[in-house]
């Protein structure tokens, strides 16, 4: 965890590397942990801590296409928030809905993509309401794809595409990452970079799916105080990290040619041995059969 005193506070965010490549841009998803405490600590009701989260959502939203961000993920609401209190779960919605309403013009002007990941039945209906226009509104918007999660559990999500996938005809992990992307909709992709604020290190059934290679950053700092500089910091942090997904770094690989070792040749020649044993391999020696008369004719 990066400790309280060297994270960055409020300053300027500097521009975009110059020639940064689409490929190179990240997708950030931030567990937005601490409004309470922040609220608390400061003698303030707990909505007042929420209130304060959707100013810090507002000014990540505009630092991060600065920094090579081409995806943020907020996790605005879990489902296992449901078990709060009635009247905090309902000042969450309300807030979501006034920050809707407020932010989607400024996003369509500033070409942020808005999309809500996560359950749409048990949320008021206007709120849906206020969900669909926004993201109807915002959908072409190529600058940056903010996705907010409300009422969003990845194990529900991921259970749910496995009943749908378990009908499906193409079977492989790409064709369920686009299950899933329809199941809890807003898309499907692979996060890079995962920061959780307000000192907890855990998921908290957040994106489990998309977050099987991120890089997680611990912050000690409540989320009402995360800053753009804070942001800024966490990806200065993940662009030193060696990203190897299980294989070696570069270097090491280019002094290791990657030759197949003597069990290896034995297991390929096996396998291509029970493959011609098999129904189809004899349908390929039988084809060639007329070919190797016809060669053995023109000698
Ligand atoms: C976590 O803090 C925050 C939430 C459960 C919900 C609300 C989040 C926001 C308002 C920020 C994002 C907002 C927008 C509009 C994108 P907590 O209540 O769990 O804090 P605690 O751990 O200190 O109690």
């Amino acid at each position: 965890m990066i400790p309280m005193q060297q994270q960055v506070s409020l300053g300027q965010i500097p521009a975009i590397r110059p020639g940064i490549k689409q490929a190179e841009r990240l997708h950030v998803a931030i567990i937005t942990d601490g409004n309470g405490r922040w609220a608390t600590f400061r003698g303030l009701p707990r909505s007042a801590g929420h209130r304060a989260g959707a100013e810090a959502a507002r000014s990540v939203i505009e630092a991060a296409p600065a920094l090579g961000i081409h995806t943020l993920t907020l996790f605005a609401l879990s489902a296992a928030n449901w078990k709060r209190p009635a009247a905090e779960v309902n000042a969450i919605l309300r807030l979501l809905h006034e920050y809707l309403l407020a932010e989607t013009t400024h996003c369509i002007h500033e070409g942020v993509r808005l999309s809500i990941l996560g359950r749409r039945d048990r949320i008021p209906a206007t709120l849906r309401q206020v969900i669909a226009d926004s993201e109807a509104a915002t959908s072409r918007g190529t600058r940056l794809h903010v996705r907010l999660a409300i009422d969003y559990s990845a194990r529900e999500a991921i259970f749910s595409a496995a009943c749908r996938f378990y009908k499906a005809t193409e079977l492989s992990q790409d064709s369920f990452s686009q299950v899933l992307s329809e199941v809890q909709r807003g898309g499907s992709t692979e996060v890079d970079l995962l920061i959780r604020t307000g000192g907890e290190q855990r998921l908290s059934d957040f994106l489990l799916w998309e977050c099987a290679f991120a890089e997680f950053v611990f912050l000690a700092k409540r989320w009402p105080d995360f800053t753009g500089g804070d942001l800024r910091a966490a990806i200065d942090e993940f662009h030193q990290r060696e990203r190897t997904r299980g294989s070696l770094p570069d270097e090491v690989l280019a002094e290791h040619p990657n030759r197949p070792t003597l069990p290896q040749c034995f297991h390929y020649f096996r396998a291509c041995v029970c493959a011609l044993r098999t129904f189809e391999g004899r349908e390929v020696i039988r084809r060639f059969r007329p070919a190797r008369r016809l060669f053995s004719r023109s000698k």
